[in-house]
């Protein structure tokens, strides 16, 4: 069950009847939300402002008509009235108990199955392959990863798709590569190492170092070169299509090592070039039906004020167009992105297509969600999930440029070690004060710092809003305490000792769970928060926002801890009362497991 629509339903009946337009009814019942101090109640609804205005009432008043016109139950306290027409709302002990309970028994923790499931397309990772992965692709998987979990969790059918750039200018380095550096036999016995040292040593001739844009005019004679080589491979050069083809494993085989380690599985990787057969027609298409027109040689679609700027005056004033077909017959990233927008309506007929891709190109989606819209796709949610970048602790754009995917995993690798570091000192302090600490082989422990360190990269990246940026920092994502993973994780393995100490079968509160006493204060609040586990999953799922539920998992671990504190477990009072706490204690395991779950993140029983 959903608190929040529980309540909601609660005060449904009495906020229609005191609303002059029935259509604002969910807008005030929107505004039912936790409470900001929990010295207050549990949730606070604050609709009676806005109703009252409308009725040309006080707030107060008003606030006070609907708690009288509430219907008669046991699950609330009568809600209290304060400020300018504030409700706050408590919920009774009995019932947070009895709903403890019924969680207890349920497998998906009281995540609700979707009433009207949707298809959902995520478009996520993307990396242009045979180019060292550049760190915004990391984001781009780890946030696309969890959104494809999250909404999966709810019930809805999700297609995730790796829009790979397997067509692009990078192919023309190594083809420049291949044909004039080669080490034939460093290609005959590891073509992806060869083919990484190749687009290393390619960009290393480029005139200026350091020179992101493989694109744009030059006067460089080796990027020129490159240049070329790409633009024969789209041409269909013979040659070219069939080193395009031999490459095109080594590429993949780069990526999986990284896709493996990350635990991420994408369902489908149809990359740019798995559109080029299709980008002619829709070209034509675009053409026939008068969307698009020819504007100094190429093909544009005008912008949504039908323009297309012809001067820099007024590009400055406009909305840019989107080119579809440039002057010298290539076709753009615009195009592609048009032809994916076909075939994935054709093939999976979503209601949403999302982009989990780096902010900075909200203007290429804006565009092509503006284009694809008047193409006839003006059903279908289109949404841009953006993302900050990740930058170094001096807050400056944290980038790779000298290696493949070396880099990347080397990244990985430094949290695991900073996370191997971490967790062998707790383990060596624990069991300096004598807590009862497993006996792990040196072996087992590196896997713990793997599980531990690809965990904290994966929740740094997710625990701040995604719209912001993000400071990659080994050492702060790795800490044993605050909000980071390692902290959830040592939480859950704490859950699993308290069972295996006592050799007790946590089975048993799962299937014929005991009464839930809740007398402690520490006892309500963390009842209270293992029942708001579904509103945090549906919010994030509502706004793909997975810090939602890393924030979640935040104030669990901090209630369990005041509980831990406060709420002996084994050593409890009374038998019922030890059940009890056993109870919420394998709740909690079980809550911060699946949490975790959601995110993409892996626990370990014993650490
Ligand atoms: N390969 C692109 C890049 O690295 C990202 C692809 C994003 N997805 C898309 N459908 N455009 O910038």
């Amino acid at each position: 069950m959903n608190l929040l629509t529980h309540l909601r339903t609660l005060f449904a009946p009495a906020v229609s009847a005191a609303a002059a337009d029935p259509a604002k009814v969910p807008d005030y019942l929107a505004a039912v939300k936790p409470a900001g101090n929990p010295d207050h109640g549990d949730y606070q609804a604050n609709f009676a402002m806005a109703l009252a205005k409308a009725a040309g009432k006080k707030p107060p008043d008003v606030a006070r008509e609907i708690v009288a016109a509430l219907p008669v139950t046991t699950d609330i306290e009568p809600p209290t009235v304060a400020g300018p027409g504030f409700i706050n709302v408590k919920f009774t002990p009995a019932f947070l108990a009895r709903a403890v309970r019924e969680l207890a028994t349920d497998e998906r923790l009281g995540l609700p199955v979707a009433a009207n499931p949707r298809t959902y397309v995520i478009d996520l990772s993307g990396p242009n392959v045979a180019k060292p992965l550049h760190v915004g692709h990391l984001r781009s998987t780890i946030i696309g990863d969890a959104l494809v979990r999250v909404l999966r969790a709810l019930g809805h059918t999700v297609v995730g798709d790796n829009h790979l750039g397997d067509w692009g200018t990078q192919f023309g380095i190594l083809l420049y590569g291949y044909k004039h550096h080669r080490d034939d036999a460093a290609f005959a016995a590891d073509p992806v190492r060869e083919l990484a040292r190749l687009y290393v040593a390619v960009r290393k001739l480029f005139k200026q170092a350091g020179d992101d844009d493989e694109e744009g005019p030059t006067d460089d004679p080796v990027k020129k070169a490159c240049q070329e080589e790409t633009a024969k491979l789209h041409a269909g050069d013979a040659e070219n299509v069939a080193l395009w083809q031999t490459f095109m494993p080594a590429c993949l085989e780069m990526l999986r090592p990284i896709y493996d380690r990350l635990d991420v599985k994408i369902d489908h990787a149809l990359g740019e070039s798995f559109y080029n057969p299709m980008l002619p027609g829709v070209v034509a298409d675009l053409l026939a039906k008068g969307l698009a027109r020819e504007s100094k040689g190429a093909v544009v679609i005008p912008n949504a004020k039908g323009v297309i700027p012809q001067t820099d005056e007024e590009a400055k004033k406009e909305e840019p167009p989107a080119i579809v077909r440039k002057r010298d017959g290539a076709f753009t990233y615009t195009t592609t992105d048009l032809a994916t927008v076909k075939y994935r309506m054709d093939t999976w007929k979503p209601d949403a297509m999302l982009y989990v891709v780096d902010a900075r190109q909200a203007l290429h989606f804006k565009t092509l969600f503006a284009a694809a819209r008047r193409w006839g796709y003006d059903r279908v949610e289109f949404q841009h999930v953006q993302f900050g970048s990740i930058v170094g602790k001096d807050k400056k754009p944290f980038q790779t440029r000298t290696g493949g995917v070396v880099e990347l995993s080397s990244l990985l690798d430094e949290a695991a070690e900073a996370a191997l570091t971490k967790y062998e000192a707790s383990y060596a302090d624990r069991k300096a004060h004598g807590h009862d600490v497993p006996e792990l082989t040196d072996a087992v422990k590196r896997d713990i710092a793997e599980v531990v360190g690809i965990g904290a990269v994966k929740y740094a990246d997710l625990s701040g809003n995604r719209t912001s940026d993000y400071v990659y920092d080994a050492d702060k994502m790795t800490a044993t305490e605050g909000n980071t993973a390692s902290y959830m994780q040592y939480a859950y393995a704490r859950c699993c000792a308290i069972f295996r100490r006592e050799n007790i079968d946590p089975g048993r509160f799962r299937t014929d769970p005991p009464a839930v006493i809740l007398g402690e204060p520490a006892e309500r609040a963390l009842a209270l928060q293992l029942l708001r586990f579904p509103e945090a999953v549906e919010a994030a799922a509502a706004d793909y926002l997975p810090h939602l539920v890393t924030g979640y998992l935040w104030d669990l671990a901090k209630a369990y801890s005041v509980f831990f504190e406060n709420c002996p477990v084994l050593k409890a009072p009374a038998p019922e009362l030890r059940d009890s706490r056993l109870l919420l204690v394998d709740l909690v395991g079980r809550t911060i497991r699946r949490a975790l779950d959601l995110l993409g993140i892996r626990v370990v029983e014993r650490m």
